[in-house]
């Protein structure tokens, strides 16, 4: 099993590292804050639960489900429908149970449920890889949610392959587990809202999803990393599963990023956070871009920089989805990004 490491990022929200490709999957100045900042708000979420009774959410790249996480607690009462992709299943099952900043055990006994019916025949793994590998770093967890677990264990609830339906985990949890009574409602309040997963790459599982979608939350390990998500080809894909007012973000303000969106059409901009470029936002619809990029950022794009990634089939490994596109570059008579740098005044 791959190693990923926790910490404590600045928030107070546990945050991870993955050893094997040695990238951090959140932000150190807090994996809550930075789903907050740069996907919910972005979004324009408020706005569009004013307009429609239901929103189709995209997650790619769920991970511990910060993203998802931060749209259901900042929407409680609007009925989100989200589809989550992610190529590790390990890290969806104990998504609910990360110590993640958020005092909402609804929301995390929903996830749980909704995990524990994509997962039920395997369930008796997560568990036990959960306990052996991932709860030696009980302090990264929630201790009620591990709690929880538990007492599901020594029931046997867990293993009996009965349906651990929400309004059975939300009985049990609030009745023998939460310490704090008063929190205790009839009912799970995101009974309304749904939550899929789809485990796999990517590449192949947005295939296979056939709706149209409000949000997409683009949130891969950066391009120099996964450059497998971040190909024309692939953001086509996400293109065709947008309608003309959806909107697509990501903490990425890679310039290949950047141009292969502009490439296939899309109005692109960038997501500001006291004055600084920390992300990009995306849409057929130009009155979702409210920071637009700026001549500099746009002459950048036209250097070799800009040159994006390509994976046609769908099949090509990381390493040479870089090799080719490096390839591309030292053939390509455009200006390269040192020149223009020097050009610019910039070195
Ligand atoms: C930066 S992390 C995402 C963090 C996540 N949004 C969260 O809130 O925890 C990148 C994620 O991409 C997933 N991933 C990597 N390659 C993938 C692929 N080809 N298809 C789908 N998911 C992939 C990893 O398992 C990891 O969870």
């Amino acid at each position: 099993m791959k190693k990923i490491l926790f910490s404590m990022t600045d928030d107070n929200s546990a945050g991870l590292y993955d050893e094997e490709i040695n990238d951090i999957y959140h932000s150190k100045t807090g994996a809550l804050k930075e789903a907050i900042d740069k996907f919910i708000i972005p979004s324009q979420l408020s706005n569009l639960v004013k307009l429609k009774d239901e929103i189709n959410i995209l997650d790619i790249c769920y991970g511990i489900g910060y993203n998802s996480k931060a749209a259901f607690i900042s929407k409680e009462k609007a009925n989100l429908n989200i589809d989550c992709l992610d190529i590790n299943p390990m890290l969806i099952f104990i998504s609910p149970f990360i110590k993640d900043n958020i005092d909402d055990f609804d929301l995390k006994i929903y996830l749980f449920s909704e995990i524990l019916k994509n997962c039920r025949e395997s369930s008796e793994f997560y568990v036990k890889n959960f306990s052996t590998v991932y709860l030696k770093d009980v302090q990264f967890f929630e201790p009620s949610m591990i709690n929880f677990i538990k007492f599901l264990i020594t029931e046997g609830y867990i293993y009996s392959g009965s349906s651990l339906n929400l309004s059975f985990l939300h009985n049990i949890y609030y009745k023998y587990i939460s310490t704090d009574m008063k929190n205790s409602k009839k009912a799970n309040k995101y009974s309304n809202s749904k939550i899929n997963f789809k485990i796999g790459d990517a590449r192949n599982t947005l295939k296979e999803l056939d709706s149209l979608y409000d949000v997409i939350f683009l949130d891969a390990f950066s391009p120099q990393k996964a450059p497998e998500l971040w190909t024309i080809n692939f953001i086509n894909l996400i293109k065709n599963k947008m309608h003309n007012n959806s909107v697509l973000l990501s903490y990425s303000k890679s310039t290949p990023f950047r141009s292969a969106l502009l490439e296939l059409g899309f109005f692109v901009g960038k997501t500001l956070i006291n004055e600084i470029d920390m992300g990009t936002v995306a849409s057929m619809n130009k009155n979702y871009i409210l920071n637009t990029l700026s001549d500099y950022d746009l002459a950048l794009i036209n250097t070799r920089a800009g040159i994006f990634y390509e994976d046609s089939d769908f099949t090509l490994s990381s390493a040479d989805i870089i090799k080719n596109r490096l390839i591309k570059i030292s053939r390509s008579d455009k200006i390269s990004h040192t020149s223009f740098l020097k050009s610019s005044k910039i070195l």
